[in-house]
């Protein structure tokens, strides 16, 4: 990893799972960190042991608007929008917005600032896939009018909306085509794989296979997505990508099923359901680009890394959650501007925030 100095940097959809570990590795690393996110499927708790941090700060502010973060930005990492099916489906109008309104605002965000902006693109932009694996070359079987259009379709939109930023106004781009990645701070239901076979696996539930459980994934360990992410942030700029970030083993479900019984030592049995409409098939990233643009390549085995995510789960399992989430209310001042919601978070959180 190059040696960088302090950086102001914005992650939005920071509170997620993938967005509040690369915040805690940012923030650890010295930098400067606005997480902005307007906690639709991610979590305050991922990043309440940041807030007393005095290089943190928190915006609670939805991508769908314009975005003045009202100082100095170097890096954005664009990764607000729900991620998982179930999510990303209840309000897919919704969806639409957040990926395609939510790129247009960090490119304005990275236009007026001069940042370096990185957009979390998905895998799902190959589809169902024709080939396999999927190189960055591949462009993809999608169904347009289909349930999974609405996060497809809109990531493809926000990449075509990266690149026509760099050709027109010369920001500076960088698209990670993210693979299946799982780990520590997963939704419980939040209906991916991992996270429901394991929760599934501990309360001795019925684990459920879609299909017959012969569709392939291919898991990453959060870890070792964040290290390719901030390597594609720090490369040069000629490397914008779309560059593919996974790991390539690629296993059934049903194998990831007994791996988790067997790691948890679970008395559940597999229940089998109908294969929803347009689940891929078959899912392996051809990651030959980002070893050779990067030098990055996954390192964390499955097994281990199922260790770590089964851990965190049976805490949570065993904890019940507390009545009321203890959330921080908003001041009563409010600025003027399209961008109110996130000074507003920030008033509220700076009034409240120590230094570390
Ligand atoms: N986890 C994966 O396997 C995977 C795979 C491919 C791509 N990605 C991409 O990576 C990013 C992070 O995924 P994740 O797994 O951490 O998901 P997540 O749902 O845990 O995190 C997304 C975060 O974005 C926030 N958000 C959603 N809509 C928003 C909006 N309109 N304005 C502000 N914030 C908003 C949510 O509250 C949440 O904190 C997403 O863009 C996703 O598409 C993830």
């Amino acid at each position: 990893m190059p040696v960088i100095g302090k950086l102001n940097i914005v992650v939005t959809g920071g509170a997620g799972f993938i967005g509040s570990h690369l915040c805690d590795r940012l923030v650890q690393k010295g930098h400067m960190v606005t997480c902005v996110d307007n906690l639709h499927t991610g979590r305050f708790d991922n990043v309440r042991p940041l807030l007393n941090h005095r290089n943190f700060s928190f915006a609670e502010a939805d991508v769908r608007e314009p975005l003045d973060i009202g100082g100095p930005v170097d890096r954005i990492y664009n990764l607000a929008c729900p991620a998982s099916p179930p999510h990303y489906q209840t309000d897919p109008i919704g969806t639409v917005k957040t990926c395609v309104l939510g790129a247009l605002h960090v490119l304005e965000l990275a236009r007026s600032t001069g940042a370096r902006v990185l957009q979390a693109s998905t895998s799902e932009v190959y589809g169902d896939p024709e080939i396999h694996p999927q190189p960055e070359s591949y462009r993809g079987s999608v169904n347009p009018i289909g349930p999974r259009a609405c996060y497809d379709e809109g990531k493809r939109c926000a990449e075509a909306l990266f690149f026509d930023y760099r050709r027109m106004h010369g920001v500076a781009v960088k698209v990670a085509r993210i693979f299946n990645t799982y780990g520590p701070r997963m939704l419980e239901n939040d209906g991916r794989v991992i996270s429901n076979f394991v929760v599934q696996a501990l309360r001795n539930k019925p684990i459920t296979l879609y299909g017959d459980g012969s569709q392939t994934r291919s898991f990453c360990y959060v870890e070792d997505l964040l290290n390719g992410l901030e390597l594609l942030m720090e490369s040069d700029d000629q490397v914008t990508g779309p560059i593919n970030l996974g790991n390539p083993r690629e296993v059934t479900v049903k194998e990831i099923a007994h791996m988790v019984l067997a790691q948890t030592g679970s008395r559940s049995r597999l229940a089998y359901h109908p294969l929803p409409q347009d689940d891929p098939r078959r899912r392996k990233p051809e990651i030959g680009a980002a070893a050779q643009a990067l030098g990055w390549q996954p390192s964390i085995p499955l097994e281990q890394g199922l260790r770590s995510t089964i851990d965190y789960f049976a805490l949570k399992v065993a904890t019940p959650a507390p009545a009321a989430a203890p959330r921080r209310e908003a001041p009563t001042a409010v600025a003027a501007g399209p961008n109110r919601a996130v000074r507003k978070r920030r008033a509220a959180l700076s009034a409240v925030s120590g230094p570390a």
